[in-house]
């Protein structure tokens, strides 16, 4: 079996963060997302991947490289222009062959992994096997229809959802996807869509097996979803010190501070992830907090947020919360008088200041 994990796309709902950066690398607990599928992938036994890039490939080559360090042998596999999931399935077909494969969705994140699915499918004689999950805004997702224990239609995001089971981010397809994929048309928003390709393979009478997703799923196209996955992470994170932490601050709950990281005269209240070189001062931390490396974080109180690397938030007057800042980014409130707002704002950004 190979997997073909897909990490190309336009990431439009992330903008700004991916005007300039790859959305499946942005850290979730200070690990880009796209890390945890390919360790998953690596768990499953599987070895051949091929991965799936568009606009941001360098970006996404410098991050993965060849795959060594996930035990995996790496193929990129550059789709010009990000026409839909079947549409990367379609450009792959030379890396797939007539295996069948896993295919992952970069910006996903499954608490149980890959192994399970994969070692269901190579127990059954199916041409594919596809995970659900119960969501609250199925109009937002691919939906499946049942009848009975069989999906009999998937429509992607429907106006008035059949059902509140979307299609996970993760498939199993065999060699019939080819087939697939090529037969089906673009859709009204002009993508060739994976719904599509496994509604045609249950037309043409194959056998699409589903299961349940166990534990919790993610798709972080969002920023909500990417706080969220960020505290589903967290919560499970494993406590350790190894930066330097002065006798005037106090940690409390799970907190992994790593090596190289400072923190002088303040509280950290976990889960809390804090990286390499980071340096916080005088500040308050909170939950579900991830904070990543060589950061300044000076007088300033944070929660439920991410901070990419090299960020420099200093002396805010309020909390700053359910936030994702960007690499590089800097915050910071002067004492002067009379205050006002001075702000430098790239392209679609947003600022909410309650
Ligand atoms: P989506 O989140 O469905 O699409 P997108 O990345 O274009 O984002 P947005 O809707 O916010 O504009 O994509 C899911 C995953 O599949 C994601 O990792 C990007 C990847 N993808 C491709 O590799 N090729 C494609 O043609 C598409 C549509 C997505």
């Amino acid at each position: 079996m190979k997997a073909l994990v897909l990490s190309g796309g336009r990431g439009t709902r992330l903008r700004p963060i991916t005007h300039t950066r790859a959305k499946q690398l942005i850290p979730v607990a200070n690990q880009p997302v796209l890390f945890y599928g390919l360790k998953a992938i690596a768990e499953a036994g599987i070895k051949q991947v091929g991965i799936v890039v568009g606009d941001t490939a360098e970006e996404i080559k410098q991050a993965v490289g060849d795959g060594e360090k996930f035990g995996l042998q790496v193929t990129y596999i550059y789709q010009q222009e990000p026409l839909g999931l079947a549409h990367a399935v379609l450009v792959s077909k030379k890396f797939l062959g007539s295996e069948p494969f896993v295919m992952y969705l970069g910006d996903n994140l499954l608490k149980s992994g890959v192994r399970k699915l994969v070692e269901q499918f190579n127990r059954e004689k199916a041409n594919s096997r596809i995970l659900l999950a119960k969501v609250k805004n199925p109009s937002q997702f691919g939906v499946a229809e049942l009848k009975g224990d069989k999906v009999v239609r998937l429509v992607e995001k429907p106006k008035k959802p059949k059902s509140d089971l979307a299609l996970v981010g993760v498939y199993i397809f065999d060699k019939n996807i080819h087939q697939a994929v090529a037969a089906i048309k673009p859709s009204a928003r002009g993508e060739l869509e994976i719904t599509d390709a496994i509604q045609w393979l249950i037309d043409q009478g194959k056998k699409v097996c589903w299961q349940v997703v166990d534990g919790w799923w993610k798709d972080t196209g969002k920023v909500e979803d990417l706080l969220e996955a960020n505290r589903m992470i967290l919560d499970e994170l494993e406590e350790k010190i190894e930066g330097k932490l002065d006798s005037e601050s106090k940690i409390e709950f799970r907190v992994r501070i790593e090596k190289g990281a400072v923190i002088k005269r303040s509280r950290i209240r976990g889960p809390v992830i804090i990286g390499p070189g980071t340096v916080i001062e005088d500040s308050y931390i909170g939950p579900f907090t991830s904070i990543s490396e060589n950061c300044l974080i000076r007088s300033a109180e944070i929660e439920h947020s991410i901070i990419m690397a090299e960020s420099k938030i200093e002396n805010l007057s309020q909390r700053l919360s359910d936030s994702l800042i960007g690499r590089n980014a800097v915050i910071r409130c002067s004492k002067q008088k009379p205050g006002a707002f001075r702000l430098i704002i790239g392209d679609r950004s947003e600022v909410d200041l309650v």
